[in-house]
């Protein structure tokens, strides 16, 4: 019998009791959900990240046959081919654990990026190195400084370890990097920034960016995401990178998941001085990332073709996207990644309803409201005919959500 069925018995009156002790089941209250055991109390304010719903759940539940997926922003072309071909080639040596150091994808990135190999740190997806960077440098006397509506994982990786964060209000849908820099206090361990920023998909360029480089004191850590670097198109944005010499609080996090196409296999890295590197090496598991994500990663690299397809696709479908929100008189956000937020909530109905609908019909797009934006959806941009489906089954979606939120009302 397995110890914990073991260690738990009901006793003669039916009350059930830990052996070897004599206080009785912890009880379940909105302090202490776990009748079993006491969490943590400074975990007990998280909830757990609901990630966008798997298309197989949706055929289920809705007994649908096709359905397709806008709601995590992933490469709707699907791998880059190479690194399928080196995933084949590389099955027969799953048995084995991975390289625990990286070793061939840390030499490919080190001369695709022009940076020491030293310099880079790998994740399982650039999502764990979030929480290994606030488990490094956040001690619950520190305050993380986020934007508004801001990815929220990175305020989550506060929580977890126990620090304060502080939000700082967008302006014009933008990071206000000059208030974020203001809002620095000694308490301020750690700015994070997504730029682009995600849900919105906007980005600041690279002349606010130095300002508040400058701004930021150096015992600030500052993490800059650039998830979607590939994918934007403005021409002052700019690559973090060149920035770790002159400031080395800053880390710069990218990952394999969007342009690459390899989301499901969860690789991401992070540009630092070695210094950083090291000290997050402290924290992080031997083996995170796997044999055949290092192995898929190595090969996309070096896949350009794909890379430039991806990005087309891209481009071609964000044009597409905004031509029909434009038409629809829905308000969205100009974006500079592969996704777009808009504004879909109206007469009494809101993006969650909207969101519903879609989903109904076989279109799963991702609702905002648990971001404060309770009106939008984020609809990742997908293959054309995938783009022209959705926007079809919004324009059903909005007409049905609108009629039944007009019943609730009357
Ligand atoms: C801004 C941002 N950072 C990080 C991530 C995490 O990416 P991954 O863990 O797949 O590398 C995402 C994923 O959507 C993101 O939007």
């Amino acid at each position: 019998m397995p110890a914990t069925i073991a260690a738990i018995t009901p006793n003669p009156r039916g009350a059930k009791k830990i052996m070897g002790s004599s206080s009785s089941i912890l009880k379940p209250n909105a302090k202490n959900p776990n009748p079993i055991l006491r969490c943590n109390p400074h975990l007990l304010a998280l909830a757990p990240y609901p990630p966008g719903r798997p298309i197989e759940e949706v055929q289920r539940e809705y007994g649908l046959k096709r359905v397709i997926k806008l709601a995590s922003n992933e490469n709707p072309l699907g791998p880059s081919p190479k690194a399928v071909a080196a995933l084949k080639r590389h099955a027969r040596q799953l048995h084995l654990y991975p390289d625990g150091n990286v070793y061939y994808l840390r030499q490919a990135l080190s001369r695709h990026l022009a940076v020491a190999p030293e310099q880079l740190m790998f994740g399982n997806g650039s999502d764990e190195l979030i929480i290994w960077l606030a488990l490094t440098y956040l001690s619950p006397r520190d305050t993380m400084i986020v934007s508004q509506y801001s990815f929220v994982r990175y305020q989550m990786a506060a929580q977890m370890v126990g620090a304060r964060f502080k939000t700082v209000p967008l302006k014009n849908w933008r990071h206000d990097l000059v208030a974020m820099a203001r809002a620095v206090d000694k308490s301020t361990k750690a700015v994070f920034l997504a730029n682009p920023e995600n849900p919105v998909g906007t980005m600041v360029g690279r002349k606010e960016f130095e300002r508040f480089l400058k701004a930021v004191p150096r015992r600030v850590l500052i993490v800059l995401d650039q998830a979607y670097y590939e994918y934007v198109q403005a021409p002052d944005y700019f690559n973090g990178i060149e920035y770790i010499a002159r400031h080395p609080n800053l880390v710069v996090l990218r990952t394999f998941s969007k342009t690459y196409g390899l989301a499901g296999l969860r690789v991401g890295y992070g540009v630092a001085v070695p210094e950083i590197v090291k000290d997050v090496d402290r924290v992080r598991p031997p083996f995170n990332v796997n044999r055949a994500g290092q192995e898929a990663a190595a090969a996309a690299l070096d896949d350009g073709e794909f890379l430039q397809r991806s990005i087309a696709v891209n481009e071609e479908g964000r044009r597409y996207l905004y031509e029909q929100f434009e038409r629809l008189g829905l308000e969205y956000i100009p974006s500079q990644t592969n996704f777009v937020l808009v504004r879909v909530g109206r007469d009494g109905c809101d993006g969650a309803a909207v969101a519903q609908a879609m989903m109904e019909r076989g279109v799963i797009v991702r609702p905002m409201g648990g971001f404060g934006l309770k009106d939008y959806v984020r609809i990742t941009i997908g293959l054309a005919r995938e783009n022209r489906l959705a926007v079809r089954i919004l324009e059903k979606a909005l007409r049905d959500a609108g009629r039944s939120a007009t019943h609730q009302v009357q």
